[in-house]
């Protein structure tokens, strides 16, 4: 857990320079690849290089950045140091036979056996790949919750995987044998080759869960809206992550409609309602996390300047934008904007202070 007073605002995660693997998850359509983008744009300006990936197979960082993005890392314009990729999860629907250790046909025989385990493999496999192209931070935008809590227990998979393989071993090892010189497998006990690639994975995958295990350098940001199911997945993501031993403490709210900004609408007077009820809720329930509201807009937030603009959000806390009005109203919404302004000069001060440092 972060020291300090909860705030309403990510600063803190931002300023946190050790952090290394952030993930962002919550139930579907709430905003996660969007506040997950949105956090990378921010975490960019103040980090050396960072590395934004989607888990979803639902891909949507390449409409969220207008950008089309792959399997491996791309620059995205108008930066110098923020990546993104998108990665298959699901390796049966497709890239399976890219992966490295997939070329042996009956550790893929054997992988279909054990459920889960393909998964985890590209996973490690993943892994693997951006481990060594050392980024400085590594921001995950996952696929909704009950998928993302499976990618956690990967590790626990593997182990579980291999344990089986080691038992097999003894029963299949001729098999095996026979099978991998047919397979024209070359030299050595192809069973042992089998064996050590599935360690080689195991061992990968153990460091990261140590990692991940690790609050100072991994942590998980819950993104929801103020709605019943919301509210309650949300509870649900933040027991699991309490269970897999992840740090969570900042959550997100998305889609926030402001009092101000509901004009005569009984329509939007009554979302407002609703959402409040549940906004009381959250702050009741997680008043140790740093709870960030972030407000609904009239458009969708799609290519990099919008995602900037949302972005400063995250840091400097949304100002409605203050219905005009006379006479004396005139002094509270002069008020808010010169506040507004002020708090917008100050994060761009402290940009430019980061840049220079
Ligand atoms: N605060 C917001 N105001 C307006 N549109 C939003 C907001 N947050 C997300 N959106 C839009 O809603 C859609 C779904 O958001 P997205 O981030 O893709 O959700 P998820 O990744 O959780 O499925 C996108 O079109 C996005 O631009
Ligand atoms: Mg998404």
């Amino acid at each position: 857990m972060a020291e300090g007073q909860p705030s309403s605002s990510l600063q803190s995660l931002v300023d946190q320079h050790d952090l290394k693997w952030i993930f962002v998850g919550g139930k579907g359509g709430v905003g996660k690849t969007t506040c997950s983008s949105s956090l990378a744009v921010q975490l960019a300006a103040v980090r050396q290089s960072v590395l934004i990936i989607s888990t979803d197979p639902a891909h949507n960082l390449s409409d969220a950045f207008k950008q089309k993005f792959t399997k491996t890392p791309t620059l995205v314009e108008g930066f110098t140091n923020l990546f993104a990729m998108e990665v298959d999860p699901n390796p049966d629907v497709g890239g399976m036979e890219q992966l490295e250790w997939a070329q042996d046909s009956f550790l893929t025989e054997l992988a279909g056996s054990i459920p889960g385990i393909d998964e985890a493999m590209s996973f490690a496999e993943v892994m693997k790949q951006v481990q060594t192209l050392d980024y400085s931070c590594i921001v995950f935008d996952t696929a909704p919750t009950g998928h993302t809590l499976r990618l956690l227990n990967f590790p626990t998979i593997l182990e579980k995987g291999l344990s089986k393989v080691m038992s097999l071993k003894g029963a299949m090892g001729g098999l095996m044998g026979q099978m991998g010189r047919m397979l024209g497998g070359g030299d050595g006990d192809p069973t042992e080759q089998i064996m050590g690639k599935m360690e080689g994975m195991l061992d990968i995958v153990k460091k990261i869960n140590e990692q991940f295990k690790d609050p100072d350098l991994t942590t998980f940001v819950c993104v929801c809206i103020p709605e019943f199911l919301s509210l309650y997945e949300t509870e649900r993501l933040v027991q699991e992550l309490a269970k897999y031993e992840i740090d969570t403490h900042n959550i997100v709210i998305n889609q926030v409609i402001y009092p101000d900004t509901v004009g005569g609408s009984k329509l939007l007077e009554a979302r407002v309602r609703m959402q409040q009820k549940y906004l009381d809720q959250f702050y009741d329930l997680y008043e140790d996390f740093h709870i960030v509201k972030m407000p609904l807009l009239e458009e969708e937030v799609r290519g990099v300047d919008a995602l900037k603009l949302f972005s400063r959000n995250l840091l400097v806390p949304y100002v409605p934008p203050v219905p005009r009005q006379v006479g004396t109203a005139r002094e509270a919404e002069l008020k808010a904007e010169v506040k507004a302004l002020k708090d917008q000069v100050e994060a761009l001060q402290k940009e430019l202070r980061t840049l220079r440092a």
